[in-house]
């Protein structure tokens, strides 16, 4: 996947609510849902895309949002795979897994990579089981990425990934679902966890000084999908604390290693920032 460009498609709103996966609810919209209708999948419905009008209203290029993050993540993992020899990852608030997987990205480089998705929407849960059921190098687990404890310390994550070796924390497009305690202490404890020469990846909505950031957040908010924290760059280079900035460092998303596939020109170019950091040896 290229992830480069707008494609919001039709959604599932005929399907019977009996025939979906046990805990989905459709009385609430979902990051998940959202985000999949950015990046062009059906695993959504019309809740959902009323949750994030008010948002198209102050952004016409909103699903570009997503891409371009889906594009950062893409580049960083090849680099994390192919340059830094990382074999082992854990995606925090993995998303559906519809467009350019993790897995799928990682095993262009090496097919041994293995992957742990965590999520605490039940549909990625059902999507993400159903779709890698016979691979035994994919886990995916329903956990809130708040609870640190139960995510590392869980029997089947303990059988299936080697903490005494390095491995990295992809935690992209989900500190700015918390608001800034939250943020931050989830970011603390990730970095806790990390074994020494770990890597982790952050992305994050930013204010880069712009009214947009600002009207956004409070689309977000309205909407009922909770926070969408557009932070400062001096707000989310805490995240990074400790850590080594692998270069460029921390920069807007499309700026971070671009490549043939990296749009030279979103429109939302300044609203997202990205970064990978090592903890050192
Ligand atoms: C915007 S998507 C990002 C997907 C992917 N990380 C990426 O960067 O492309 C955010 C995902 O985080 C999940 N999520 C939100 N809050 C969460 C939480 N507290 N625990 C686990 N997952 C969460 C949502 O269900 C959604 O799938």
């Amino acid at each position: 996947m290229t992830g480069d460009g707008p494609a919001e498609g039709a959604g599932r709103d005929d399907r019977r609510a009996a025939d979906l996966p046990p805990g989905v609810d459709l009385g609430r919209p979902s990051i998940a849902r959202v985000y999949d209708y950015f990046l062009g999948g059906k695993e959504h419905f019309e809740i959902d895309r009323m949750a994030v009008a008010a948002a198209y209203e102050v952004i016409p290029e909103l699903s570009r949002l997503a891409h371009d993050n889906r594009n950062h993540l893409r580049r960083a993992i090849r680099f994390l795979v192919a340059d830094a020899g990382v074999r082992q990852f854990l995606d925090l608030g993995s998303g559906l897994p519809t467009v350019g997987n993790v897995h799928d990205i990682a095993r262009n480089v090496d097919p041994a990579v293995r992957v742990v998705y965590v999520d605490n929407d039940p549909l990625v849960l059902a999507h993400g089981r159903a779709l890698l059921s016979d691979d035994t190098t994919t886990l995916v687990l329903l956990a809130d990425v708040r609870d640190t404890e139960a995510i590392f310390d869980g029997p089947e994550i303990r059988g299936f990934v080697d903490f005494d070796k390095p491995f990295a924390v992809i935690a992209t497009s989900i500190l700015h679902q918390f608001d800034d305690h939250e943020a931050y202490a989830v970011a603390d404890r990730i970095k806790a966890r990390l074994t020494l020469g770990s890597y982790v990846v952050i992305s994050n909505f930013l204010d880069d000084d712009e009214p947009r950031a600002n009207a956004a957040d409070r689309a977000f908010l309205a909407g009922g999908l909770g926070t969408g924290r557009f932070r400062r760059w001096s707000e989310q280079r805490e995240f990074f604390e400790g850590l080594e900035m692998v270069e460029p460092g921390f920069v807007y998303a499309n700026d971070w290693r671009p490549d043939e596939y990296t749009p030279t020109d979103s429109p939302v170019h300044t609203l997202y920032a990205a970064g990978v950091a090592r903890k050192p040896v």
